[in-house]
């Protein structure tokens, strides 16, 4: 059984609530929250206030991933607003152990991240200490982009090596792509455009959950 974690980017901002209900009453474990700045990424989203505003109004985990710069500068924010895991891209962090011993200090789960251009040995020094990986599919910005296969192999790299790790996918997975990722060995799968944009949301949050 997969862990789904829809990415509210593709959601319906103006019934932001409701949208999170409806795919966590489909049976998703988590929520993705995309946050980016328009520095690192071209493109702004949100901040710890939506966080906020959401947090009593849903139970499932709250896995935020920032693709901001300076990313140490707020992450007591997002920690205060409701988050539960943190990822931080590999790409903004000045010194990544001092910014996995920040997120870990408020006792919540930290994630770290590489963008598709990014090797993912940059990440092995750091698997011992964090609670998962992020492996980015598409370049970081936008929803509704085509999954870069050759990311695909980050994965099974990192499968082969890591029979436990919790591996998150994120960019451009679909029902049409679902078996190819999770054979890979990816265990957690954000989903945006195909859960938001789907006439049937909820069939496709339990398609893949089931996967
Ligand atoms: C991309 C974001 C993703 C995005 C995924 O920068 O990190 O989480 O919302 O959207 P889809 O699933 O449509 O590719
Ligand atoms: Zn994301």
């Amino acid at each position: 059984m997969a862990i789904v974690a829809p990415s509210i980017l593709s959601a319906d901002f103006s019934a932001l609530r409701s949208q999170v209900q409806m795919v966590e009453n489909a049976g998703s474990q988590y929520i993705h929250i995309d946050v980016m700045d328009g520095h690192f990424v071209p493109n702004l989203t949100l901040g710890p206030c939506v966080v906020e505003s959401l947090r009593p109004h849903s139970k499932a985990v709250f896995d935020v991933h920032l693709m901001i710069e300076n990313p140490e500068k707020y992450i007591e924010s997002f920690v205060k607003s409701g988050a539960d895991i943190i990822t931080v891209h590999y790409e903004t962090a000045k010194d990544m152990n001092a910014l996995i011993k920040q997120i870990k200090s408020f006792g919540v789960r930290v994630g770290i991240t590489i963008n598709p251009p990014t090797p993912v040995d940059v990440l092995l020094p750091y698997i011992d200490d964090v609670d998962m990986v992020l492996i980015m599919t598409v370049n970081p910005g936008f929803g509704g982009q085509s999954l870069i296969e050759e990311c695909l192999d980050k994965i099974r790299f990192l499968r082969q090596k890591y029979p436990k790790l919790d591996i998150e996918i994120d960019g451009g997975v679909k029902l049409e792509n679902i078996d190819k990722v999770i054979d890979a060995g990816a265990n957690i799968i954000v989903a945006g455009s195909a859960v938001f944009n789907a006439k049937d949301p909820e069939m496709v949050v339990k398609t893949i959950k089931a996967k």
